[in-house]
């Protein structure tokens, strides 16, 4: 019997086939018709994209920032489909200069890396989305030491690779000084299959202690159900950064 991973990756690659065989005139360069054919594909296909009614969710907290964001790190690429949909937000909050917008993703598997430059590519979008392989930790300490990140830079940080990581890369985003007052952090699947100690940690507010990093949280339920009961988002504020 194929192995989960090897199913993931072979529907990945049944994905971007999808996308490639769809008339170039409905999807090139429209990173919204990419997200939403992907999010259909998912609905036949078993694939671990964010789906669209957690992405309503994201949006609602992205689009009422303050300051409307520039530059996002997301933990676990996949296909793309959730970085694809980052940059469609960032672009529609500032308009046709890409200037200064970033999608920096992170993805362990070369081979899912690879869909997901592909479909970035259809979409038109890969002057913002950054797809860097390897473990997540590396690649974002790379990423501050070429100062193509800097302190206080991080406008949203998405967690979704395995939730095992959430609370360490969480910390690690802390040490390497990348959050600001007003920093979104979001996360899937805390609820299901569940990352208790990132919440544990979000509820208490944080580290603790003077100078730490401190968050509001709250898990928002979504349209998304899963086991008959609402698939939850959490959204996070930092509100204290040193
Ligand atoms: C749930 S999927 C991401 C879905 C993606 N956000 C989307 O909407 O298409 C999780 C991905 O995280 C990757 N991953 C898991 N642990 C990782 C790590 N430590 N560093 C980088 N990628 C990781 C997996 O290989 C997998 O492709």
């Amino acid at each position: 019997m194929a192995s989960q991973d090897t199913v993931l990756q072979t529907n990945a690659q049944l994905a971007r086939d999808y996308i490639l065989s769809q008339p170039s005139d409905a999807l090139n360069n429209n990173p919204w018709a990419v997200y939403q054919a992907l999010d259909l594909f998912s609905r036949t296909a078993r694939l671990m994209n964010f789906k669209q009614a957690k992405l309503n969710v994201a949006k609602e907290a992205l689009t009422s920032m303050e300051y409307p964001p520039k530059v996002v790190i997301e933990f676990g690429t996949y296909i793309g489909c959730s970085a694809v949909a980052w940059a469609a937000i960032l672009r529609d909050l500032h308009g046709p200069s890409t200037e200064g917008l970033h999608v920096y993703t992170f993805e362990l598997s070369e081979e899912v890396a690879s869909v997901a430059r592909d479909i970035i590519r259809v979409a038109g979008v890969e002057d913002i989305v950054h797809v860097m392989v390897g473990p997540a930790s590396e690649s974002l300490a790379k990423l501050v030491e070429e100062g193509k990140i800097v302190k206080g830079g991080v406008d949203m940080a998405f967690f979704d690779h395995w939730e095992k990581f959430y609370l360490s890369d969480l910390k690690l985003c802390e040490d390497l000084g990348l959050f600001r007052v007003g920093s979104s952090v979001i996360a899937d699947n805390t609820d299901f299959p569940g990352a208790p100690d990132y919440l544990e940690y979000l509820r208490a507010g944080g580290r603790g202690g003077e100078g730490s990093v401190k968050y509001v949280t709250k898990s928002v339920p979504s349209e998304h159900i899963v086991e008959n009961r609402p698939n939850m988002v959490e959204v996070s504020t930092v509100v204290a950064a040193p």
